[in-house]
């Protein structure tokens, strides 16, 4: 299955996508998580993004595009992925529908989480991250068993720059301005279903797994659990 997942920051999109990689053994594409892990080993990519990043703005579409390019050519992609904060712009959607059509790869289904303000500024403003693995928790949601320290690696958990007031703002500005057209782009070629980014996470997936046998998209024996 070749997923994308498109809706505002805070929607939920890198936590279903890391529930439904598991479900459905397909590799989880995060622009984000593969920028941030550039940004911690040094390397230029990373140091050219950090600003951008922190500022809630887009890295060029050029560099992402290379990037998502270089990932989708990986075997495991093969058999599928998801697709995580990737395409965010026009321009970026088109380049990829030209790369899929080349690998005879074409997408499957776009997931539209449409998702309320109070709910994503609550999402954002609460969300923790694990300084070392990258792990997402919630002060409220989603707490490690102890205070501050990662369940997975015993990492601290640190707030993600981008997730300050201000910085969150700009980029629901920026969502709205260069990523929203998107919902039509995808409207138009007839691949797009939207769920409720609001629901908790358990119910969200069980929506998005009848929307996937709805459609045929899903082999009994695919769903390991
Ligand atoms: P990116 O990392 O993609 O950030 P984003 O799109 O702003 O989205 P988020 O990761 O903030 O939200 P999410 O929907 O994944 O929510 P999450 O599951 O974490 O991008 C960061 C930056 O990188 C960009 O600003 C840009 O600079 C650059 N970049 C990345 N891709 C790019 C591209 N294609 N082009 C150009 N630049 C690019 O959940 C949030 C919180 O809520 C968590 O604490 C979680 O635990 C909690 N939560 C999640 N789901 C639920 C739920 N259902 N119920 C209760 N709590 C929940
Ligand atoms: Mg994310």
């Amino acid at each position: 299955m070749r997923l994308v997942l498109l809706g505002p920051p805070g929607a939920g999109k890198g936590t279903q996508a890391q529930v439904l990689s598991k479900d459905l053994n397909l590799p989880h594409i995060s622009t984000g998580d593969m920028l941030r892990e550039a940004l911690k080993a040094a390397t230029p990519l990373g140091l050219k993004a950090k600003a951008t990043m922190e500022k809630g703005e887009l890295v060029p579409d050029e560099v992402v595009i290379a990037l998502v390019k270089e990932r989708l050519l990986k075997e495991d992609a093969k058999r599928g992925f998801i697709l995580d904060g990737f395409p965010r712009t026009p321009e970026q959607a088109r380049s990829l529908d030209k790369n899929l059509e080349g690998l005879a790869m074409p997408l499957d289904l776009v997931l539209y989480f449409k998702t309320t303000l109070p709910v994503i500024i609550m999402r954002l403003s609460g969300r923790r991250v694990c300084g070392q693995c990258g792990k997402n928790y919630h002060v409220k949601n989603f707490r490690p068993k102890v205070e501050g320290m990662c369940d997975s690696c015993g990492g601290k958990l640190i707030q993600r720059p981008d997730d300050k007031e201000e910085t969150i703002e700009q980029r629901l500005k920026v969502y709205e301005e260069q990523t929203e057209p998107l919902i039509d782009y995808y409207k138009k070629k007839n691949i797009l279903a939207e769920a409720s980014g609001d629901l908790e996470v358990r119910e969200l997936n069980g929506v998005l797994m009848d929307l996937f046998r709805q459609k045929k998209l899903l082999k009994p024996q695919v769903v390991k659990r």
